[in-house]
C-alpha cells in the first residue's frame, strides 16, 4: 500500500508554522556548520529564576505532583495569580471561576475559538499579529478577518473600518498589547473603545497580554481594568516572557466566568493540566520574583538602546521598539519584500530575523529582530547589517 494520506482541510489552509519554518532553516545552517546570529524567535537567552528551578525540583519529588494534574489547576497557583492581578492591575478575580492555568498562553489562545466559534463565524485578528490567532480561527472551522495594524495609526486597528458584513459574523476579536511584532502599546482610550465595540456588537474580546511585564516606560494595562470589560473578555497571560520560562509551558486565562468555563470544558477533553511541579514553580515566581523581572527589563532596555542606536547609525528608518524585546523596522531602501530581505540577511550576513509578512499581510514592508541574545552578539549583528 502506498501511504499517501492527504492533510485535513484545516491544515491545508495553513502555511507551515512561521517559527517551525525558521527553526528548520536554523537547523540546516547548524548542520552545515555555518555560524549564525539568531534574532528570530522570542525565546530569551537569560536563565529562569534559580529559586523557581529549586522549587520545581523539590516539588517533583512530591507524589501528588507525579500524578495527573487537575485541569482547573492548583488552588495555590490560582490564589497566587489572583493576588498578582490585584497587586499589578487592581483587578479583582474569583480564583475558582475566573482564573484558569494554561499549558503556556499559546495553548489557551489557540484552543479558545474551538470552545466558542465555529463554521459561519468570523474571528477578527490583528495583522501583523502572532501567527497562532489565524490557526485558532481555522481549527475552529471559523474564518478570519485581518484587522490592519498600520504604522500611521500607531499600530492600533481602526475598529470603525471593519466592514459591517464582517462585523455581523464576528464572534471573537483578538487584541495584543504590548504588541508582538510592532512593540506598540495601547492607550487606555483605545482599550475603552475596544470594550465598547465588543459589548455593542456582541463580540468576545480575547486579549493577549503575554508581554505585560516587558515595558520600558509606562506600565501596560490589563484590559480587565476597563469598566464593563470582564463580562466579554478573556485575558491571556504568560510566564514565558516575564520570567524567561518559555520551555516550562505555563500561562493563564482570566476574565468572564462563563468564557473561562467554556475553555475549561474544552480543555478537560483535550489535556490533563499543567505538571503540578511547574505550577508550584509558577506560584513562587509570581509571589517572590518581582525583582527578577525588574532586572530583566533593565537588561532588555540596554539591548534595545544599543540595537536601536546602531540601526539609526546604519540609516534604518521606521524603527519601533516601545515594548517587549523586539525591534520592528521598515525594510531598508531597495527592498519591498520582507521574505527577500530576510533571505538576504540569512545568506549574506548569517543573521536570522523574521520577515514581517510571516505575521500577516499587513506585516509586509517590515522585518522583526528579537533581542533575545546578548549585547556581544547584537554588536556583531550591527556590524554586519
Ligand atoms: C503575542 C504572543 N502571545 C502569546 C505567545 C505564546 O507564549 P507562551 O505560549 O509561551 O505563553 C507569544 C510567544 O511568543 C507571543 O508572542
Amino acid at each position: 500500500m502506498k501511504a499517501d494520506f492527504k492533510l485535513a482541510g484545516r491544515l491545508q489552509k495553513l502555511p507551515p508554522y512561521l517559527f517551525a519554518e525558521i527553526d528548520r532553516v536554523k537547523r540546516e545552517l547548524a548542520k552545515k556548520g555555518v555560524p549564525f546570529i539568531d534574532l528570530s524567535i522570542g525565546d530569551p537567552d537569560i536563565p529562569s529564576p534559580k529559586a523557581v528551578l529549586k522549587k520545581i525540583f523539590e516539588a517533583s519529588a512530591v507524589k501528588s505532583n507525579q500524578k495527573y494534574a487537575l485541569d482547573a489547576g492548583k488552588a495555590s497557583l490560582r490564589a497566587a495569580i489572583k493576588k498578582w492581578m490585584k497587586k499589578r492591575f487592581a483587578v479583582g478575580l474569583d480564583a475558582d471561576s475566573e482564573i484558569l492555568p494554561l499549558i503556556g498562553s499559546k495553548e489557551g489562545l489557540v484552543h479558545f475559538p474551538m470552545a466558542l466559534a465555529g463554521p459561519g463565524d468570523c474571528v477578527l485578528i490583528p495583522s501583523p499579529g502572532y501567527p497562532g490567532y489565524r490557526a485558532a480561527a481555522l481549527f475552529a472551522g471559523a474564518d478570519f478577518y485581518e484587522m490592519p495594524l498600520l504604522e500611521k495609526n500607531g499600530f492600533l486597528p481602526a475598529l470603525q473600518e471593519i466592514p459591517a458584513a464582517v462585523r455581523k459574523r464576528a464572534k471573537i476579536m483578538y487584541l495584543n498589547y504590548p504588541n508582538n511584532p510592532t512593540t506598540a502599546l495601547a492607550p487606555k482610550s483605545f482599550l475603552e473603545d475596544a470594550v465598547r465595540f465588543c459589548r455593542k456588537h456582541g463580540l468576545i474580546l480575547a486579549y493577549d497580554n503575554a508581554y505585560s511585564e516587558i515595558f520600558f516606560g509606562k506600565k501596560p494595562m490589563s484590559v480587565l481594568q476597563i469598566k464593563g470589560a470582564k463580562e466579554v473578555t478573556v485575558e491571556f497571560h504568560s510566564f514565558s516572557k516575564t520570567f524567561c520560562m518559555t520551555g516550562f509551558r505555563l500561562g493563564w486565562a482570566c476574565g468572564s466566568a462563563s468564557l473561562i468555563g467554556a475553555l475549561l470544558k474544552l480543555k478537560t477533553n483535550i489535556d490533563s493540566g499543567v505538571w503540578g511541579a511547574i505550577q508550584e514553580g509558577g506560584a513562587h515566581a509570581l509571589e517572590k520574583e518581582a525583582g527578577y523581572t525588574d532586572r530583566l527589563r533593565k537588561q532588555f532596555a540596554a539591548r534595545r538602546d544599543l540595537f536601536v542606536a546602531g540601526l539609526k547609525k546604519k540609516g534604518f528608518e521606521g524603527i519601533h521598539a516601545d515594548s517587549a524585546f523586539y525591534v520592528w523596522v521598515r525594510l531598508p531602501k531597495g527592498y519591498s519584500s520582507s521574505i527577500k530581505y530576510a533571505a538576504h540577511l540569512l545568506k549574506d550576513k548569517n543573521i536570522v530575523a523574521t520577515p514581517g509578512l510571516g505575521f500577516g499581510s499587513h506585516g509586509e514592508g517590515f522585518i522583526r529582530f528579537a533581542l533575545t541574545t546578548g549585547t556581544a552578539e547584537l554588536k556583531k549583528a550591527l556590524q554586519k547589517l
